[in-house]
């Protein structure tokens, strides 16, 4: 009779820092560069239809869509949270990437993956947070504005910096120009700042 292997042995591997998930919504440029990076994504986790969703699947990365039922005052945050953060254990992910997720995690989300969670924002930090950050900084007349890599926590656009490029404004800008050249930058940045995360050189 063969004896059974130790509990510990039985249990399922523990998630460790390397193995990463992508949560989108948009576009999904970020979500592709990061692929043609070279980073291995176990998973691709998007809130609803979009064309970040087919970009996954045409790179063959397994897509998870937690769809939001609701986009209105009522909307549950922590019960979507929780949806989430399921849907990430079971493909045991240690760390998770945010490239233009549309939807503000609850504070669970920190709590399952405590400084696990990274982001990318398309300005200088801690000016202009929010959606609407490319359209802030033209507003203001900044001359440069650029985009920052950050451990995400529950407060929005918030948690300590890890990488920060500048981007110059041009008078010709209009929001779209300049969020695309921003975009261009993160499109570098953020895999660069992810592969050293993942490699323990971030931490
Ligand atoms: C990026 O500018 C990111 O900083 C913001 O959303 C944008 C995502 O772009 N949060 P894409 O969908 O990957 O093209």
């Amino acid at each position: 009779m063969t004896a059974r292997p130790p509990a510990a042995a039985r249990r399922p591997p523990a998630s460790d820092r390397s193995t990463l998930a992508v949560l989108a919504s948009g576009t999904g440029s970020i979500l592709e560069a990061m692929i043609a990076a070279g980073l291995e994504v176990a998973v691709v986790v998007v809130d609803r239809p979009c064309p970040a969703e087919e970009r996954a699947t045409d790179a063959g990365v397994p897509v998870e869509r937690v769809g939001r039922d609701d986009f209105g005052p009522g909307f549950d945050r922590e019960a979507y949270t929780a949806r989430v953060v399921d849907t990430l254990r079971c493909h045991r992910v240690g760390t998770v990437a945010m490239a233009g997720f549309g939807t503000v995690l609850g504070p669970g989300m920190f709590v399952a993956f405590p400084r696990r969670v990274l982001n990318t924002h398309p300005a200088l930090l801690p000016a202009f947070k929010g959606w609407h950050a490319v359209r802030a900084a033209l507003e203001a007349g900044v001359a440069v504005t650029g985009c920052t890599v950050h451990l995400a926590t529950e407060e929005v656009d918030d948690g300590p910096i890890l990488a920060q490029r500048p981007v110059e404004v041009l008078p010709s800008d209009t929001e779209t120009s300049l969020h695309e050249r921003i975009k261009s930058v993160e499109r570098e940045l953020y895999p660069q700042t992810i592969r050293r995360f993942l490699e323990g050189e971030l931490p």
